[in-house]
């Protein structure tokens, strides 16, 4: 499958909230100015910001700093405790990852960000989850690690977007292609001990390499963390089984085919016939070649009629910048990457008798986005976090400006519902986390 950059981290970044307990933060309410957070080992201070009503602790460590033996290696608590007070005022730089260019980039911190609404106890882990024994990736899978084991590291998720089917083991080949280019760019290759060499490297090399193997990084089956594949751990009931909350937007696949540049861009590769279709599905399928058999139904299911499918907002045939199938294709990639999951994962819920609540975002216009893009991959974040004062992360790729420029007060209604709804300060992830400096 071919996606951008931005799609990519995206994607990887929508995967998971998980609420912790609140037992873990002891917020001490009497000073709300500025608010302080007692934990085991000392007193963070943090900043109350006032148009959301939230405490935000920023940028608490939640390991040792993951340098030398510790580099690759699974997190290490910390082990030291400090008198007095700490801030936990500012962003700190994120972790060396694929693709942020814009973004101040940190090899050697790992950090929490927590978030606590003044109105509702809860406490929101939104950052690293060390401590919730997660090693690697965006937390997409938290509710099914170790085989769904219960460590009451949490009381409840909301899979925003994505969900616990998402994620994809990469080939052996590709894993093994990853390796040698990150040991080619550290010039670790030729090191007869490949990861004392990948430890001694410095930041900077390491980060360079990650970025110029243009590469992605995907948990793999491990038999561990991934114990084995998402469905049928879904199937069996292996999950950690607290309330879910899911939800996806109707247009997800306008985001993942076609190769645009940025949300709303035009494609850059054209679907104009019905090979380019069952190529695209071809593609998805990485356990085993999709057999004629379940291409010619999946055709069926898949019709070409203009009229339905995606995006929603376009009813009639695309051109050939967009090739004539664009819209099958895009359906069956929005089924793929993201409604498949949260219907799966409702059903399972639902199964296995816990709480479920699920979604399907629809507004449609949004900041001026085109109707070829239609109500895309996240575009609900800029409501569910009511971002209408444009403090946080920027979303320079809104045809209008902005999310909310031009739009009615309607859409300002509908902002400030759903960031009523259901735990407001879980929504300034993204804010927090996207800030660039
Ligand atoms: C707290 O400090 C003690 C003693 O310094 C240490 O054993 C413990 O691991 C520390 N805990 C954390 C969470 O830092
Ligand atoms: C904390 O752990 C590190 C190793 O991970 C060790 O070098 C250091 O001595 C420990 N500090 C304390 C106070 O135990
Ligand atoms: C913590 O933040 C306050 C307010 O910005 C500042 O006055 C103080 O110097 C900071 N303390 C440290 C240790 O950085
Ligand atoms: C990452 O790689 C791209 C293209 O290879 C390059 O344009 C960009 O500047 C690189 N970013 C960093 C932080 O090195
Ligand atoms: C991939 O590698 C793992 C670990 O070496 C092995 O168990 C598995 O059989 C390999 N899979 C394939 C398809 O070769
Ligand atoms: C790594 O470098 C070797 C030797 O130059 C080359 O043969 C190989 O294709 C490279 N591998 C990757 C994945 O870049
Ligand atoms: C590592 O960084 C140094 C200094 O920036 C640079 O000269 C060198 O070429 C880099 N090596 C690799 C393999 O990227
Ligand atoms: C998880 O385990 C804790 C006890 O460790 C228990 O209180 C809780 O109900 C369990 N949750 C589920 C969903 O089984
Ligand atoms: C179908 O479209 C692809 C481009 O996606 C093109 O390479 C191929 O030649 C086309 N096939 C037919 C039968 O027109
Ligand atoms: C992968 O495909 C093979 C061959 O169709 C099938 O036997 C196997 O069950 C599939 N594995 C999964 C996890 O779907
Ligand atoms: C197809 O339509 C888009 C607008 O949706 C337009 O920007 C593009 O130029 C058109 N392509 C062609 C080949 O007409």
């Amino acid at each position: 499958m071919a996606y951008s950059i931005l799609q990519i981290a995206l994607a990887t970044l929508l995967g998971y909230f998980v609420l912790v307990d609140a037992a873990i933060i002891q917020q001490t309410r009497a000073e709300a100015h500025p608010p302080k957070a007692k934990v085991q080992n000392g007193t963070y201070v943090g900043v109350h910001n006032d148009h959301y009503n939230i405490d935000y602790f920023l940028g608490i460590p939640f390991a040792q700093p993951p340098i030398g033996i510790l580099r690759l290696a699974p997190p290490v608590s910390l082990n030291s405790s400090f008198s007095g007070t700490r801030n936990a005022t500012n962003l700190q730089p994120v972790c060396v990852q694929f693709q942020w260019q814009s973004t101040t980039v940190s090899m050697d911190l790992a950090f929490w960000v927590v978030l606590l609404s003044k109105s509702r106890a809860l406490p929101i882990l939104v950052s690293g989850t060390s401590a919730l024994h997660f090693i690697g990736s965006s937390a997409g899978s938290q509710l099914l690690a170790y085989g769904g084991r219960n460590d009451s590291l949490f009381r409840a998720a909301i899979a925003d977007s994505d969900g616990p089917l998402a994620f994809k083991s990469p080939s052996n080949a590709t894993q093994l292609q990853t390796w040698e280019s990150i040991l080619n760019l550290t010039g670790c290759s030729t090191a007869s001990d490949s990861m004392a060499c990948l430890r001694g490297v410095s930041s900077a090399n390491l980060s360079y390499a990650v970025n110029a193997s243009r590469v992605t990084f995907m948990p793999i089956t491990d038999g561990g963390f991934v114990e084995t594949h998402s469905s049928a751990q879904l199937l069996n009931g292996q999950f950690v089984q607290v309330p879910l909350l899911t939800g996806t937007n109707t247009d997800e696949g306008t985001n993942f085919v076609g190769s645009p540049s940025h949300i709303g861009a035009l494609p850059t590769i054209a679907y104009p016939n019905d090979t380019s279709f069952l190529d695209y599905i071809g593609q998805s399928i990485t356990n085993t070649t999709a057999s004629a058999a379940a291409l010619a139904a999946l055709s069926v299911l898949y019709p070409d009629i203009p009229a339905i499918g995606v995006p929603h907002s376009h009813k009639g045939r695309l051109n050939s910048t967009f090739g004539s199938q664009y819209a099958r294709v895009a359906t069956f990639a929005g089924d793929f990457m993201a409604h498949r999951d949260r219907r799966l994962s409702a059903q399972m819920w639902f199964k296995y008798n816990v709480p479920v609540y699920t979604y399907r975002f629809n507004q449609w216009p949004i900041g001026g986005l085109p109707d070829t893009t239609g109500t895309t991959h996240f575009t609900e974040i800029p409501l569910v976090q009511d971002h209408e004062v444009q403090d946080g992360y920027l979303a320079p790729w809104y045809p209008a400006g902005g999310e909310f420029t031009s739009m009615d007060s309607d859409f300002y209604a509908l902002a400030r519902l759903m960031n009523k709804a259901p735990i407001p300060p879980l929504v300034t992830f993204f804010r927090c986390y996207l800030k660039t400096p």
